[in-house]
């Protein structure tokens, strides 16, 4: 069985991911199963840049497949802040609780129709080629939404709790995680992917 390494510390990732690509004939290592900790330096202007940078930082490290996300909250009313800086937002170790309640004190007298959001997500697949090379691939997924006037939910992580889905009158937190891999920004994205990834499990 191949191994595809997936380039995050972020555990919510690696279990919405994991869940994705059961079924296939591959087994999924986070960096810590892998035993790697790369120094990783995130400066990319968008998604895609950094999800790139994230699978070469790691690809280069250990020679393995290797499978990046990079993906962030961008709101409407913040010109399209915190985007890339999400988890930098207002602090790395800031709990999620004070940054998204942040959020909702700031746009507290915004109405519905200028409170739109999306989360946007890139992932970026690179394999060996088989020839002493390697081929790249990224994809691009997003889900649009509002930001909620409260928090709402126990699913989910980081922004889900006020990321709201007028459609379904409910929190991207308040879905299960079927739900969520369903329409989210990163479900899309890895859908996206997914051919390439089979393809690369397939040929010998
Ligand atoms: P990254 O690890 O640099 O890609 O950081 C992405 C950050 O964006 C996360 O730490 C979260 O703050 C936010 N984010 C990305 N995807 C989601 C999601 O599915 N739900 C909630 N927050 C998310």
């Amino acid at each position: 069985m191949k191994t595809l390494i997936f380039a995050t510390g972020n555990k919510d990732k690696v279990r919405e991911v994991k869940e994705m690509l059961e079924g296939l004939d591959v087994r999924v290592l986070s960096l810590k199963e892998a035993g790697l900790d790369p120094e990783i330096v995130e400066d990319g202007e968008s998604f895609r840049e950094n999800s790139l940078i994230k699978a070469r930082t790691v690809y280069a490290l250990c020679g393995e497949a290797v499978l990046a996300d990079d993906s962030g909250l961008e709101i409407d009313a913040f010109d399209g802040a915190p985007g890339v800086y999400s988890s930098r937002y207002m602090g790395e170790d800031t709990p999620y609780t004070v940054k998204c309640g942040a959020i909702l004190e700031r746009l507290k007298d915004v109405p519905d129709e200028e409170r739109g959001a999306d989360f946007r997500c890139a992932i970026s697949f690179i394999c060996p080629d088989g020839k002493g090379g390697c081929t790249e691939y990224c994809e691009e997924g997003a889900v649009y939404g509002r930001i909620a006037y409260a928090p709402a939910g126990n699913n989910g992580f980081g922004y889900d709790p006020i990321f709201y889905l007028p459609e379904l009158g409910k929190t991207t937190s308040e879905l299960s995680d079927e739900e969520k891999n369903a329409l989210s920004h990163r479900g899309r994205a890895l859908r996206a992917v997914k051919p390439h990834i089979v393809r690369w499990i397939t040929e010998e």
